[in-house]
């Protein structure tokens, strides 16, 4: 019976523990956009509470921002939301028409632009 006891209790912390170590790398902690590479930032922080903000928008699909192309057109049923937006834009090299930070502008802007909701001045995104 103790044995039974005892094994009941470690099953439980394992598994306690293991939904803190997979939540914990959910999209879910996600409130501010901060991409790697931006080593020096020149504004603050911008705010960006992931899921909230996805549901709220109505937004179905992953690949609206997480997105895959294949043979120059977007792939439909293909996501890459296990990667930054910075493993395929680059920053600002001079050659990019499209910058690593044109790229967030365009996808965030240009959606709440067309909806006519959500922020498009500078500081509603970059909260101090
Ligand atoms: C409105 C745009 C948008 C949509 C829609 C979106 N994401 Fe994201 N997501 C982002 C941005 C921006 C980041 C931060 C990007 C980065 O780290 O480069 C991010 C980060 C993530 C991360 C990494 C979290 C971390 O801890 O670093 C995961 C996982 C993720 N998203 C999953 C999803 C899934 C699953 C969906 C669909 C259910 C989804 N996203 C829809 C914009 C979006
Ligand atoms: C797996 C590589 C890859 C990842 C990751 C990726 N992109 Fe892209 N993205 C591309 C390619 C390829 C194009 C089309 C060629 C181009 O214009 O550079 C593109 C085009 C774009 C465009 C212009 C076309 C459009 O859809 O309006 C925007 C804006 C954009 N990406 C934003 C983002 C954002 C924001 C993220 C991160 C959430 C992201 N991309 C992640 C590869 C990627
Ligand atoms: C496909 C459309 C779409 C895209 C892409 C999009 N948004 Fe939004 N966003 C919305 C809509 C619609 C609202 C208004 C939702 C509501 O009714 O509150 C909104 C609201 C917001 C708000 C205010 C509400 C809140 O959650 O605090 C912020 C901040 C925001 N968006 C940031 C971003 C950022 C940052 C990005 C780019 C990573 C982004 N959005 C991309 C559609 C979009
Ligand atoms: C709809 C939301 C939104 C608006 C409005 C917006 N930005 Fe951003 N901006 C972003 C996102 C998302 C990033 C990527 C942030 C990151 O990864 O740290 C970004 C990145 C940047 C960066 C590069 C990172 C840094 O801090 O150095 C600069 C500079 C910047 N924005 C300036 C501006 C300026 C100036 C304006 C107004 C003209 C503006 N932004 C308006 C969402 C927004």
């Amino acid at each position: 019976m103790e044995k039974r006891t005892v094994m009941v209790y470690i099953v439980i912390t394992l598994l306690v523990f293991s939904f803190a170590v997979i939540s914990g790398f959910s999209q879910e902690d996600v409130s501010t956009i901060q991409d790697s590479a931006f080593k020096e930032k020149m504004r603050p922080p911008v705010r960006f509470l992931h899921d909230e903000h996805n549901e709220t928008a109505l937004i179905e699909e992953c690949n609206t921002c997480h997105h895959v192309y294949e043979e120059g057109e977007k792939a439909e049923d293909e996501s890459s939301e296990d990667m930054e937006c910075s493993e395929c834009h680059a920053l600002d090299d001079g050659k990019n028409p499209m910058s690593l930070v044109k790229i967030y502008h365009v996808r965030c802007k240009r959606c709440h632009q067309e909806k006519k909701a959500g922020p498009v001045m500078c500081g509603e995104c970059h909260v101090k």
